[in-house]
């Protein structure tokens, strides 16, 4: 039985022991799936615990994906670039930390049919999230990326950061009076847990661009209504959680689970109250 956990606070609501229950149910792996309420007070003892109690791997969520880095013996590309851990993995010389969020959105976009190969992206956020999605972005060669956020100088150190790996360009919205012709529109502000929605412009969006948002359920409300008034098709980031997972389940077993059922089941799960 492989023994995994997911730590994090809250996890009441978190849909990952759902995912990689189904994961492990396609693929006849048995597994044990935890939830376990972490904070970065308490997150060393708990972790542990669960590593005395035979953890063999776990994924992070808020507020413990940076102090992942800490408990990691090796971290990859992209768990360093972002300067986060989502998944753990123990193998013979200790912790491994990687980041599959990233990849996980990519995974989606491909299901989506929506490369960014040759792309104009326009991200609004500069936060966690972005850095975890940058670097995966960038190695699918987009034509451009622009990062857009309410404190223009974070998005513009974030695209510094990044500036070696491709066409990036990071600045506030008050730099955004000339911008046009974007593919894809990603969504990546905190914003919506609020209802709120940054500043956005259908005026920087190509007529067939597209939307996709990195929340799902309520805190993805206000960017739909934004999408649907503007006629743009727009996303939620149920695939991209779907994709990380499964990313971090070929982690752990080696084995590639099929996410389209699974995306099926959480969201006909989500639309029932
Ligand atoms: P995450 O890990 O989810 O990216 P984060 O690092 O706290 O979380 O970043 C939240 C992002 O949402 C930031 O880009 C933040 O903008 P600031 O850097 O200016 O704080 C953005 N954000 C949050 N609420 C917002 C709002 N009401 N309008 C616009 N942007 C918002």
């Amino acid at each position: 039985m492989l023994k995994l956990a997911l730590f994090g606070d809250p996890i009441e609501h978190s849909l990952s022991p759902a995912i990689h229950r189904r994961f492990g149910q396609q693929t006849g792996i048995e597994l044990d799936y935890s939830a376990i309420r972490a904070n970065t007070s308490d997150f060393g003892p708990r972790f542990a615990a669960f590593l005395v109690a035979g953890g063999q791997g776990a994924n992070l969520t808020v507020p413990l994906k940076h102090e992942g880095l800490g408990v990691c013996q090796q971290v990859d590309h992209s768990a360093r670039a972002a300067r986060a851990v989502n998944t753990l993995v123990k193998r013979d010389d200790g912790w491994h930390g990687h980041n599959t969020d990233g990849t996980g959105l990519m995974l989606d976009l491909q299901r989506l049919q929506l490369h960014p190969g040759g792309k104009r992206i326009l991200v609004i956020g500069a936060g966690g999230a972005v850095a975890g999605i940058l670097g995966p972005m960038l190695a699918m060669h987009p034509a451009l990326v622009v990062i857009l956020n309410r404190t223009g100088s974070r998005a513009q150190t974030l695209a510094e950061k990044f500036a070696r790996r491709g066409v990036v360009i990071g600045g506030g919205f008050d730099q955004a009076a000339d911008l046009e012709g974007f593919d894809l529109l990603i969504q990546a502000t905190s914003s919506g847990h609020g209802e709120a929605l940054p500043p956005l412009d259908r005026k920087w969006l190509k007529e067939e661009a597209v939307g996709y948002d990195l929340n799902y359920g309520p805190a993805h409300r206000g960017f739909a209504r934004w999408c649907a008034h503007h006629c743009l098709p727009g996303h939620d980031g149920l695939g991209m959680l779907v994709g990380q997972a499964a990313l971090a389940f070929e982690i752990w077993t080696g084995r590639q689970p099929d996410m389209e059922p699974v995306l099926a089941d959480v969201r006909a799960a989500q639309a029932t109250p």
